[in-house]
């Protein structure tokens, strides 16, 4: 009798220590993922973010920032006109150039289209037209590529006062606009589709969106091959890696790239994986990261009623940036219907070792020549997802 009840009491310490332990670890890491400090780099997402700007085209850009990048490097930067307070220029900030995975800086254009468009949205809700010209001086050189990105404008945007209107897709600028996770099984409706399709405005390009049996397994077959080249392209991995934010401080220092909240993880999960890769980053990187990536995507694959497909007539910088435009019209409108999207641009990089697959889903999707600009996979969420970075307005302003 006295024997159990010593194991019992033995087993009482033992579980009590355990548990202790347990809470000992679960609060160290919760400090060091920076539990208590405030999220700066969700600032410009705050409803009033903008407001706070008496300059318009501030208060525009503010909005511009809240747009998709390609790895979240939010390429821009904008000068403002000292002779003329309603116009700026867009610039590519050509330091922000992702060599590896994007050798030919075109998901970086792509980048610029979708700030513009973003821009033309708020210019109308706030009560200004945003006349938008591309190239005002010309497309790059491509032979002095990032000197050409410093010299010459993506766009000049010259306002017009008119009256205030509240747009349907205003309210969306403010939603995270990728969604890596699973979506419900059930395909678009025809309707749906039609309102999707119909967003393209411009004979020299095309949305498809794919739903039937044969195209989407043959675009998930792209989409896992392609992950699993580019997991083992060392140079793209750790390129990737090295704009990954592991806690509360780098993304409050950095405030672009990744980090754990763009794979859904949110509340006090998100700072027990922070902890964790703090304390052991090879949790995200190597052979870690590249399996992550081949089973992420086939996980999302597995979970995707439909596919969508920008095309482009040609491949110009014009083309690009405004492959980017048609980017964030479609998905704020997939947001107002209730769909979420996430682009898996592997398959359609241009680095060498993905020529192959490159090569393929061209011949497939784009077999007059043309371009795709974007291929992302879409359809109802099961879950919402948290924001990501967002650098401070100040930080794209180019001082005279
Ligand atoms: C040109 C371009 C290419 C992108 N490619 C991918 C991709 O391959 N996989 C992915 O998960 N997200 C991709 N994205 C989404 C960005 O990673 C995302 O916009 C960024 O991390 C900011 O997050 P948010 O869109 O949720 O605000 C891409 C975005 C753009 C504009």
């Amino acid at each position: 009798m006295k024997g159990k009840k010593r194991g019992k009491k033995v087993m009482l310490i033992v579980v009590s220590g355990i548990a202790g332990l347990v809470a000992v670890v679960f609060a160290a890491l919760l400090l060091i993922s920076g539990v208590f400090t405030q999220q700066r780099y969700l600032q410009p997402w705050k409803p009033g973010y903008s407001a706070k700007m008496a300059d318009p085209r501030l208060q525009l850009t503010a909005h511009g920032l809240l747009a998709a990048s390609g790895h979240n490097m939010q390429p821009w930067r904008i000068k403002l006109d000292p002779n003329n307070d309603m116009v700026f220029s867009l610039y590519a900030d050509s330091s922000r150039v992702s060599p590896a995975v994007d050798p030919d800086a075109r998901q970086f254009m792509v980048s610029q289209g979708t700030f513009l468009e973003y821009i033309r949205i708020a210019g109308a809700e706030l009560g200004y037209d945003a006349a938008i010209k591309l190239f005002p001086e010309g497309e790059y050189e491509e032979s002095r590529l990032a000197g050409s990105m410093d010299s010459k404008p993506v766009a000049r945007i010259t306002l017009t006062k008119i009256s205030a209107a509240a747009g349907p897709l205003y309210p969306y600028l403010f939603q995270p606009d990728t969604n890596r996770g699973g979506y419900k099984p059930d395909p678009l409706t025809d309707s749906q589709v039609q309102e999707l399709k119909g967003i393209n405005k411009d004979s020299d390009m095309t949305i498809e969106v794919f739903q039937d049996a044969g195209n989407m397994q043959k675009l998930a077959d792209y989409a896992n091959q392609a992950a699993k080249v580019e997991a083992g392209v060392d140079r793209v991995m750790e390129e990737t890696a090295q704009i990954f934010r592991a806690n509360e401080r780098e993304k409050n220092k950095y405030r672009y790239g990744f980090s754990v909240e763009g794979q859904g993880t949110s509340g006090l999960m998100r700072h027990v994986l922070q902890g964790a890769v703090t304390l052991l980053p090879s949790l995200n990187k190597g052979q870690a990261a590249s399996d992550q990536l081949i089973q992420s995507t086939e996980a999302s694959v597995d979970k995707t009623p439909a596919y969508a497909l920008i095309v482009s007539g040609d491949n110009s910088r014009t083309s690009q940036v405004r492959s980017g435009m048609l980017y964030s019209r479609l998905i704020l409108t997939a947001h107002r219907l209730g769909l979420a999207m996430q682009p898996l641009s592997q398959a359609i990089e241009e680095y060498p070792e993905m020529n192959g697959i490159y090569s393929d889903i061209h011949r497939s999707y784009a077999p007059g020549g043309g371009t795709i600009q974007m291929l992302v996979r879409l359809g109802t969420p099961l879950n919402e997802v948290p924001l990501s970075m967002r650098r401070d307005v100040q930080e794209l302003i180019i001082s005279n």
